[in-house]
């Protein structure tokens, strides 16, 4: 008998203006047929004038409560994974726990770009098997229009705005593969690829926040490769293969990376959770979206295998397997 973080429920938000290819039309360069070949996205959501990263993750996080049938007392634990907090600091997280009217526990946010809410829940998972908390409240928001450089068209057109949450909840399993919760998970990074994505202003460098800069082909050649790799890893560590797989819960960046990483894992694409037409890249966001649309549209039910992976910035890149 162990401990294991069961995913408890589930919710997202997205802000109510949805920007649509032909928005980039009129802008730079660039085709509502291009964006849609190259990239897989056919709209996206951005924050109103005013909207947060801290309102939308608050709002993601009452509907993931209501999903589970929590109050917010029940809750030991907040982590925020984001690259576009309201300020420097505090943390999103405790912003997020004054919003939710939560004067108990603790929250911190973490920052690993687009592969954060992976790096989240690995984290999350650690602190409720080391017993230190029975609930988390495991978060992913961004507000990545406020960072895009729109006059960069190679850029300006893939990222979206929007928030996801998961509740994670100490249950006792039997310590086997058919336990549900999380199973595995597999972190990695390499910080000599930084230059291939990264935001052009920071705290200790410029005093701005920046826009963001992105080598989009040196990126797309080295995802295929380490999201088929962690996500494997990942597997392997519990003994299971990708013929377990019941749904790929991916980081929804690009469908060429997407359809790559499903063929290379032998898995068929009718087993792999898609949001990106809709939401373009939300980074930290993109999984617990996907996993919040996967669950509302009746595909992921409960006893299912996922395996979430991301890669972004950093370069950081994982994967967690875990059972709904
Ligand atoms: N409209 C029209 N043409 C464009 C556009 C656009 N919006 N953007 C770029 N192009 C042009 C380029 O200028 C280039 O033109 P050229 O050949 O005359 O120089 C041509 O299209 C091809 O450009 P590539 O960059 O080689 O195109 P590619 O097929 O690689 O697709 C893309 C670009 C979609 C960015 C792809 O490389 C990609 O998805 N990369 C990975 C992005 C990713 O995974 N990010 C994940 C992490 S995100 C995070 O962590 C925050």
């Amino acid at each position: 008998m162990i401990r294991r973080a069961v995913i408890k429920g589930v919710g997202h938000y997205l802000p109510e203006r949805v920007v649509p290819n032909s928005y980039f039309e009129d802008i730079v360069d660039t085709s509502d047929e291009w964006i849609r070949t190259r990239s897989g996205i056919e709209r996206r959501h951005f924050a109103a004038d005013g909207e947060t990263t801290s309102q939308m993750a608050t709002s993601a996080a009452r509907a993931a409560l209501e999903n589970a049938g929590l109050a917010v007392d029940d809750i030991d634990a907040i982590i925020v994974a984001t690259s576009t907090p309201d300020l420097t600091f505090p943390s999103v997280a405790t912003m997020v726990q004054s919003e939710l009217g939560m004067t108990q526990g603790f929250g911190f946010d973490v920052q690993a770009v687009c592969a954060g809410f992976v790096f989240a829940l690995a984290n999350a998972n650690a602190l409720i098997l080391s017993e230190q908390v029975d609930r988390v409240l495991v978060i992913g928001s961004e507000t990545f229009s406020r960072i895009l450089d729109m006059s960069d068209r190679a850029t300006c057109v893939l990222f979206g705005d929007g928030a996801g949450a998961v509740i994670l909840e100490a249950q006792i399993g039997s310590g086997t593969v058919a336990d549900r919760g999380i199973l595995s998970a597999d972190l990695n990074s390499d910080g000599r690829m930084r230059d291939m994505l990264y935001v052009d202003g920071g705290v200790s460098t410029t005093q701005t926040a920046g826009r963001l800069r992105m080598q989009g082909n040196p990126l797309f050649r080295q995802a295929v490769g380490k999201l088929t790799e962690t996500a494997e890893k990942a597997l392997q560590k519990v003994g299971l293969g990708d013929d377990d797989v019941d749904w790929i819960v991916p980081h929804q960046a690009n469908i060429r990376i997407i359809q790559g990483t499903a063929k290379k894992m032998g898995v068929p694409m009718d087993r792999v959770v898609l949001t990106l037409q809709d939401h373009g890249n939300t980074s930290a966001a993109s999984i617990p979206l996907a996993l919040s649309v996967g669950c509302a549209d009746g595909k992921i039910k409960r006893g299912d295998l996922i395996v979430t992976e991301a890669i972004g910035g950093g370069l950081a890149w994982g994967a967690v397997v875990l059972r709904w």
